[in-house]
């Protein structure tokens, strides 16, 4: 993010450049008369309000060749000498060796030919002792070239000012170099030298900007020798590759330097102005430094006069800028909704993303079979936008270059004819640069994208929050997805939707785009195409990886930081995640490690039977839940009760129940083969319960236990206000349980053992679950508590056909293809043992199947 991380430019491997002298070893005075003024360059024409110099207007640019390529700019200061920045020449607290660098003059395109341009090889680099590294100051380096240079209108030096020297806050000064036009967006050909207008700004100023907490919640402290210049609201700026470059001011008909480039954060970005290093504290250094050579540099006094000026206030307005993009006056009524016509077709709705820019789904206009080909005839393109009584026309149309094959980089943009004035409506939305992160729970809406219809239902302001990162790779992601950590690119943004789907409503004919909003201002953090299914989209393609094609493209769409940056517990996880595997039919059983306060187990459903008890259930699959039979069916009683299930509450805790579904039960089915009364029983819901973090399913396993897992009852504390809670226990192996439970136990239970003091964590009468997770896997549902027990459950992996005859989507793990037990050497019981039901003697701990694990 600083400048000082070099961008060389790519592709400037001309060294020697053509047309360069190279070898002027001659005395410049023998060559023509001695030039001791500065400052002062031929030509002063330059294009207002361009980019690109006029040749000959900063006679004192120097270009710092290292291997032929471009890496810092420098400028010209007397005949033997170059100042540039240090950070140009320290690598690893190492200087450089001088031989490995060249100086050019007189160089305006770099794309030569240079036939005005002098190469001088570097015979000495000097830079200030205590220079650390740019965030500690002293940036500056003095070059001695190995032959002077020949002065002429191409080449000339720049004054240097003295250390008492002011130059006024606001004094409108110019950069110059051949650096990035945006971030991580080199200079295209032909390389010419750019100039921008910069103000200064004074200490104070620059402190209270860079005292706003920017992008990641930075700051910086800004040290006396430096200089900072730019704009609060950014946008004009130096770049990498402009280091070392001048930063020149002019008093009296002369140029000074007053600043080096140095460092930014960013470039051009909103209340991150320009660090220059101030050249004036630097006099008796450089002095010093060029003792003795002639001619030497020249330090001008200052034109008019000496000026200590009024000492800064610190209580100087702080003026910071505030972000001019991503302002609605509320959701829904957004000033960058865009409507691209394009005569014969449905409306394409796209989003203002600058004032000339528009940026839609590519989909709207290629083609389908004409590959990535974009029309060539837009005349009749209109592009309609809110309070502007006429269409405007359309001049062009660049098409993301993977559009035709990747769905996530379904984009275009589209130049008005024309740029309209953003004032109040229309207004362009923001957009992420590449490493922005949208906080879990930041609150976000769909906006309508594309050709699709409007929202089915009255919900088109449909509002959602984003999930972590951790959640939305492991519930959407591919199989054993790594979780990108905040920072990187997501591979997809998922929003969790307030309110419950509502079933019958098809959304499968619509594409969307995300809108988030942070700090009151809304970004475009997403978008999404017709999924084909009915459901609401829920994962989104990123759109910030795209930022720096769409500021290339655009060269103005309002990239904005990061505006919150509360990260909180979820947030702050820098290690590489990965996601529990997958089942065939999708996620189960996730939750993650440690789990943050609020939903905790997503699969836990209550199940309310005919208004007078409460059952546990487990969510099996998205329309079914698991329960033990003698809990929602009564003994004796005839009826099928009416039963509802709740899913992602929380108990009566001080959490909010948002995200909580409810669901009646249409049927009940119980395995035939078991009798009258088999201890479980599948209860089918009224419509699907969408995969969430509040409701999702577990996993099941076909031979009971996963091998190495650890084990929980995971039940309510009291039927009342049913919190939920875990209690470790280890799973007895079948003979232990056989001896202990003597001819009492049917088939296929299994007995468990809770850790010391856990046994009475959950009640029994609501029927607790017993889970198993092996480490880093995913939780896998093993039995359903059998009536009036805490220690017998009704094993579920040995009704796999059952469960999965019924219920197609159960997510059963593979089969690890190890044994249901492992191998026992005998069936007999310790004669101790038979019927001692209630706690195993401690001395069988080493018989137990399943390690105890404590919480
Ligand atoms: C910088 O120094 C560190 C420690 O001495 C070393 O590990 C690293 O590789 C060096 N980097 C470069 C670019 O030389
Ligand atoms: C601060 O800003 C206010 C309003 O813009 C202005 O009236 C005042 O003069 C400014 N103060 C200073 C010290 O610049
Ligand atoms: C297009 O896709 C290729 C291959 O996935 C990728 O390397 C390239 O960066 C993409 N181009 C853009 C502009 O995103
Ligand atoms: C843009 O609109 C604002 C407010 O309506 C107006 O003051 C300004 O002059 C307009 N700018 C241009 C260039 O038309
Ligand atoms: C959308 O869903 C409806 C109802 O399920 C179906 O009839 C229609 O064919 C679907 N459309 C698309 C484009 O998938
Ligand atoms: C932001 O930084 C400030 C100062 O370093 C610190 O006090 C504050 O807690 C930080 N805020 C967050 C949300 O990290």
């Amino acid at each position: 993010m600083f400048q000082h991380l070099l961008l060389p430019l790519v592709a400037l491997a001309i060294s020697p450049l053509p047309g360069a002298s190279q070898d002027p070893a001659r005395s410049p005075a023998q060559e023509e008369p001695q030039d001791l003024d500065c400052g002062r360059p031929e030509s002063s024409a330059r294009i207002v309000g361009g980019s690109d110099a006029q040749p000959g207007s900063w006679p004192w640019q120097v270009s710092l060749h290292h291997s032929g390529v471009h890496i810092c700019g420098g400028s010209l200061i007397a005949p033997s000498w170059v100042l540039s920045a240090a950070h140009c020449f320290v690598e690893n607290g190492t200087l450089e060796p001088a031989a490995e660098w060249t100086a050019l003059l007189g160089v305006h395109s770099q794309d030569g030919p240079l036939d005005t341009a002098q190469a001088r090889a570097v015979a000495a680099i000097l830079v200030p002792e205590g220079y650390r590294g740019v965030e500690g100051g002293a940036d500056l380096a003095l070059l001695r070239l190995a032959a002077p240079a020949r002065p002429g209108p191409a080449a000339r030096p720049v004054c240097l000012p003295r250390a008492g020297h002011r130059f006024a806050p606001g004094a409108a000064c110019w950069a110059t170099g051949w650096g990035d036009v945006q971030e991580a967006d080199p200079l295209p050909l032909p390389w010419v030298l750019q100039e921008v207008e910069l103000r200064l700004l004074g200490e104070a100023a620059c402190q209270c900007l860079y005292s706003r907490p920017g992008p990641f919640n930075l700051t910086f402290q800004l040290l006396p020798d430096m200089l900072c210049a730019g704009y609060p609201e950014g946008r004009k700026d130096t770049c990498q590759g402009d280091s070392g470059g001048p930063l020149v001011c002019e008093e009296g008909g002369r140029w000074f330097l007053a600043g080096i480039t140095s460092f930014g954060f960013g470039c051009g970005r909103r209340n991150r102005p320009g660090v220059y290093t101030a050249v004036a504290p630097y006099e008796a250094w450089i002095r010093e430094k060029v003792m003795g050579s002639e001619p030497g540099p020249v330090f001008p006094a200052q034109p008019q006069g000496p000026q200590p000026g009024p000492p800064e206030h610190v209580d100087e307005n702080c003026t910071i800028a505030l972000p001019e993009c991503g302002q609605a006056p509320r959701p829904g009524a957004w000033p960058w909704e865009a409507q691209v016509i394009v005569p014969g077709y449905r409306p394409c709705h796209g989003a203002l993303v600058s004032e000339s820019w528009v940026l839609a789904p590519a989909s709207c206009f290629l083609d389908p079979g004409g590959a990535d080909r974009p029309p060539r005839d837009l005349h009749g393109w209109r592009v309609l936008l809110p309070s502007r009584p006429r269409a405007e026309p359309v001049a062009r149309l660049v098409p993301h270059r993977n559009a035709s094959w990747d769905d996530a980089a379904d984009l275009a943009l589209l130049q008005l004819r024309a740029p309209v004035n953003l004032s109040a409506v229309p207004r362009p939305v923001c957009l992420p640069h590449p490493e922005h992160y949208f906080l879990p729970g930041s609150r976000c809406r769909l906006a309508r994208w594309g050709r699709g219809g409007p929202a089915p239902g009255p919900n088109v302001l449909l509002e959602a929050e984003l999930l972590s990162g951790w959640w939305c790779h492991c519930l959407y992601g591919r199989q054993g997805a790594t979780v990108p950590p905040p920072g990187d690119p997501p591979h997809a943004l998922c929003p969790a939707y307030q309110e419950e789907e509502e079933a019958g409503r098809c959304w499968n004919d619509s594409s969307w785009s995300l809108l988030c909003r942070e700090e009151g201002t809304w970004f475009l953090a997403g978008i999404r195409d017709s999924s084909g299914g009915c459901l609401r989209p829920r994962a989104f393609y990123p759109l910030q990886t795209h930022g720096p094609w769409i500021s290339h493209v655009t060269r103005g769409a309002y990239l904005e930081d990061q505006l919150a940056w509360d990260w909180g517990p979820e947030g702050e996880e820098t290690e590489t995640q990965t996601c529990p595997s997958h089942t065939e039919t999708g996620a189960c059983g996730l939750r993650p490690e440690p789990a943050p306060t609020g939903l905790r187990w997503p699969w836990l459903a209550e199940v309310h039977v005919a208004g007078d008890r409460v059952c546990t259930g487990v969510l099996v699959a998205p329309g079914w839940v698991l329960a033990a039979t003698h809990c929602v069916l009564r003994p004796g009683s005839t009826t099928v009760p009416y039963i509802e299930v709740y899913l992602g509450r929380t108990g009566a805790s001080p959490l909010p129940q948002v995200h909580q579904v409810s669901r009646a039960v249409v049927s009940i089915r119980l395995p035939r083969h078991l009798g009258l009364r088999p201890p479980l029983a599948l209860l089918e819901l009224s419509s699907r319960v969408e995969p969430s973090p509040s409701a999702l399913s577990v996993c099941l396993h076909p031979g009971g236990v996963p091998l190495g897992s650890s084990c929980w009852v995971l039940g309510w504390k009291d039927p009342q206000d049913r919190v939920p809670v875990a209690a470790a226990v280890s799973i007895l192996t079948p003979r232990l349980c056989h001896c202990l439970y003597d001819g009492i136990l049917p088939p296929g239970t299994l007995c468990v053992l809770y850790a010391e003091g856990q046994e009475d964590r959950c009640e029994v009468t609501s029927a607790p679950p017993l889970l198993c997770q092996s480490e880093g896997g995913p939780w896998v549902l093993v039995g359903m508590a059998v009536r009036g027990s805490r220690e017998l459950f009704a094993a579920v992996g040995s009704e796999e056909a059952w469960l999965s005859q019924i219920v197609g989507e159960a997510h059963f793990l593979p089969s690890s293809g190890s044994p249901y037990w492992p191998p026992e050497g005998s069936y007999l019981c310790p004669p101790d043992m038979a019927g001692a039901s209630g706690s195993p003697p401690a001395a069988l701990f080493l018989l137990l199947l399943t390690p105890l694990i404590q919480e």
